[in-house]
């Protein structure tokens, strides 16, 4: 049996696997989703690919996405919302991982706001939404999800060690990539099946449950905007509720860093 028919009997009868893709090397999954979203694949549509040349991350940058030893995928999304929201997708996302992790594999995992999944410092997961937009609305979008499952520490390009992590460096287990696969394409369903019923407060909940940043201080920097407080909380709409010295203030996207509590003190 090979690794497509493994994976579509493993998704059998779920939304997350009605349709799958599997390839061995492609420059992105996010890529390849977008070009099918285009072509009318259905909601649900699945693309792995063992390795990625060109893997994207958040704000332009690369997602080392060598062979053998990550779960790189995309699923497409077809939710009937705004593009204001669309970034919700992306939370969704890294809920789903972190609550498979957490069921599944028995980690401590955080969601960092808005859509890193974290092991205590260190990052395992990131999660990449990008929404093919017409008018106001969402036309589809694709979830990209890259889990380090396999990395040993030598495995990371040498910037990341230390602050990235896997699921075999954290549970000292070779689990299969396919199981992994099987597990996270479960939960994430599930999430987004809630979101999409209820919106952003049927997952709302859990984010806070699971959240890193929550209670913490903070800095959050957008382009050249630098904004330092608390983080309160995630509102209604997802955006990140920090307590400043000059009030409460909403950030809607932004790169954000943990402030050492002394550091904090010093500076209020
Ligand atoms: C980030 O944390 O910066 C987001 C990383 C997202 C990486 C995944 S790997 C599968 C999918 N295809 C891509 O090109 N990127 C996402």
């Amino acid at each position: 049996m090979n690794d497509h028919s493994k994976i579509e009997d493993m998704l059998k009868g779920r939304l997350f696997g009605v349709n799958v893709h599997v390839f061995g090397t492609l420059a992105s999954t996010n890529d390849t989703a977008v070009a099918l979203g285009r072509d009318a694949a259905p909601e649900g549509t699945l693309v792995v690919a063992d390795r990625q040349t060109q893997g994207k991350g958040r704000l332009g940058r690369r997602w080392d996405s060598r062979p053998g030893l990550g779960l790189w995928f995309s699923v497409i999304l077809r939710p009937a919302m705004n593009a204001r929201h669309a970034s919700a997708l992306s939370m969704v996302g890294a809920l789903g991982v972190a609550s498979a992790l957490r069921g599944d594999y028995n980690l401590p995992a955080e969601v960092k706001w808005p859509n890193d999944v974290m092991v205590g410092q260190r990052k395992i997961c990131g999660v990449l939404s990008e929404g093919v937009i017409t008018g106001d609305a969402v036309d589809f979008a694709v979830l990209g999800v890259g889990l380090n499952v396999l990395h040993g520490e030598a495995d990371f390009p040498e910037d990341l060690r230390g602050k990235a992590t896997s699921v075999r460096l954290e549970t000292g287990k070779a689990v299969a990539r396919l199981e992994a696969l099987a597990s996270v394409a479960a939960a994430l369903e599930s999430r987004y099946l809630l979101f999409k019923a209820r919106g952003f407060a049927g997952v709302r909940p859990a984010l806070l449950e699971v959240s890193a940043l929550v209670g913490k201080p903070v800095v959050v920097t957008s382009g050249s905007v630098r904004v330092e407080g608390t983080a309160a909380g995630i509102d209604d709409e997802g955006a990140l509720v920090l307590r400043t010295a000059g009030g409460d203030r909403r950030v809607w996207a932004g790169e954000v860093e943990g402030l050492a509590l002394d550091e904090h003190r010093r500076r209020r």
